[in-house]
């Protein structure tokens, strides 16, 4: 099973952003973590980080064919990017929906989730533990 990781913007900040939101790993840190979840659940992974709405539309478009799901924290882009919910529902591709916190619990602007409405579930305020749970949601599937 291949997944493709895609991470939005100011993702690439984590370390010096808000860290008493985001906390003090890095991004960096973040990708090791992917790759180790990847490895203990035998499955390969592709992770991608743009600040930039239509290169995420690109490498979602890219997936199709190639990756048998996607696993997307769009950052800001959540709240209010329809074009990468359409293209989400383009490559209609199995999708997990991650972010590292509390949405539900912050303000107004980010109770709304346009790529959460293409995804099958989400793992929300978990940190970094939210996308091990996305890999294992894939890999119980199986
Ligand atoms: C985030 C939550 C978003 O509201 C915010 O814009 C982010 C990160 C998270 O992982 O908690 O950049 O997706």
């Amino acid at each position: 099973m291949k997944l493709l990781v895609i991470n939005g913007p100011n993702l690439n900040m984590l370390g010096i952003r808000e860290p008493d939101i985001y906390g003090s790993q890095t991004y960096a840190d973040l990708e090791g973590f992917i790759h180790h979840a990847a490895v203990e659940c035998g499955i390969q992974v592709e992770v991608f980080q743009s600040n930039h709405e239509g290169d995420i539309v690109d490498k979602i478009q890219w997936a199709y064919g190639k990756m048998d799901g996607i696993i997307i924290n769009p950052a800001a882009y959540t709240h209010t990017s329809i074009a990468i919910l359409d293209a989400l529902k383009a490559v209609s591709l199995p999708c997990v929906e991650v972010h590292l916190s509390d949405v539900r619990q912050r303000e107004p602007f980010r109770q709304v989730s346009y790529a959460g409405m293409a995804c099958e579930t989400s793992f929300i305020g978990l940190g970094f533990e939210g996308y091990r749970k996305a890999i294992q949601h894939f890999t119980k599937k199986g």
